[in-house]
């Protein structure tokens, strides 16, 4: 197949070049620098698949200027699909595919890595030894061990947190939809999601985003929480309420925020805005707090995902060009899930 990537990084031609060429260059891999719009579409004249990424749009407009150069092959390069009108693509024929599972890992690690980072300060720490500070004041934290941990949604990378987190003693009550055995047999409790929410010290995002988790942190969920809460959100930026978190952070409520997402990340994400002045005042704030970690949607980044997304796609690919069908289409009913 010929195939365009949107809002390619060096890092995407690496991984994808090395994979096709790896399965005998099955497809001929067009790279461009813009990200995927109605506007942009166009760049993919002459292509038979576009290959996309988070914070690509791929509303009704753009899939319509898609078929309108014949294309109705979307490939995502991730396990997200929240940014796909998945209505749209079926009334236009459109085949939809994405990655579900690359490594799991790579997220949950990357988790770990913001919890632990707030709760013993190490953010502060090395800014302060670097500087040739090292007062002990203020970079207080506090055990794991034997602290509660609440875990919104028990998928693969869910499932991940939970080995972790038991791993260092922690409670973990759990909230989904749908049980995963597998994440009770690590004696983790299966609760109603205002239960998790009141008795967690530290609440960890791993669901996806759709219509019933939107802002599923807001105002009203942090009322419910315990005094000094620590949350976590690797999932999608919209989970979470930002100026309502604002607001817990102001008053303590919350105790540490660690971020890898954000609801308006398409405007900052992905790019080096250090010579320009910051228009988000939402996001602005939140970088002032000496209790927030925020990354720039980087959990997935390891060596191991990236060439996963990039086998995952490309046989994705290869499976719809021979058989018409892919066990990796995203079904339009996927996003009232
Ligand atoms: P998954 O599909 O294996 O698991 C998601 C789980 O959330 C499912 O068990 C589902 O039943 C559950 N869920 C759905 N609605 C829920 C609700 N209202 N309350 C509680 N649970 C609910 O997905 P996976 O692979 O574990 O990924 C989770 C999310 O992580 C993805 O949807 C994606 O948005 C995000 N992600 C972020 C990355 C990053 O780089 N920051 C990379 C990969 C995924």
């Amino acid at each position: 197949m010929k195939i365009a990537f949107f809002s390619t990084k060096s890092y995407d031609k690496t991984f994808f070049e090395a994979v096709n060429h790896e399965t005998g260059d099955c497809h001929v891999l067009t790279f461009l620098e813009p990200g995927l719009s109605p506007a942009t579409a166009t760049l993919a004249t002459g292509q038979d698949a576009v290959c996309a990424f988070v914070n690509d749009n791929l509303g009704g407009p753009t899939l319509e200027n898609l078929v309108g150069l014949g294309i109705r092959t979307v490939a995502l390069r991730s396990a997200g699909f929240n940014h796909v009108d998945l209505v749209a693509a079926e009334r236009l024929g459109i085949t939809v595919v994405r990655v579900p599972a690359y490594s799991p890992y790579a997220v949950a690690e990357h988790t770990i890595a913001l919890l632990l980072s707030l709760d013993r300060n190490i953010h502060r720490a090395h800014a302060r030894v670097r500087e040739g500070n090292f007062s002990l004041e203020g970079l207080m934290g506090f055990d794991l061990h034997g602290k509660v941990a609440g875990i919104v949604g028990t998928g693969v990378i869910g499932l991940c947190v939970a080995r972790i987190l038991a791993g260092f003693g922690m409670q973990i009550l759990v909230s989904d939809p749908v049980r995963n055995p597998e994440v009770e047999k690590l004696g983790a409790r299966y609760v109603p999601l205002e239960t998790l929410m009141a008795e967690a010290d530290v609440i960890t995002l791993h669901c996806p985003l759709t219509p019933a988790t939107r802002h599923l942190i807001d105002a009203a969920a942090i009322a419910r929480m315990k005094p000094g809460v620590t949350i976590l959100n690797t999932s999608r930026g919209a989970v979470i309420d930002a100026p309502a978190v604002i607001a817990g952070l102001k008053s303590g409520k919350i105790g540490h925020l660690g971020l890898d997402v954000y609801e308006e990340e398409g405007d900052l994400f992905f790019r080096d805005l250090s010579d320009q002045v910051s228009q988000d005042d939402v996001f602005a704030r939140l970088t002032t707090f000496p209790n927030v970690l925020i990354t720039g949607h980087q959990a997935f980044f390891t060596r191991e995902a990236l060439s996963g997304i990039a086998r995952v796609t490309l046989e994705n690919l290869s499976e719809l060009e021979k058989t018409g069908l892919c066990r990796n289409t995203v079904a339009a009913a996927s996003h009232h899930k």
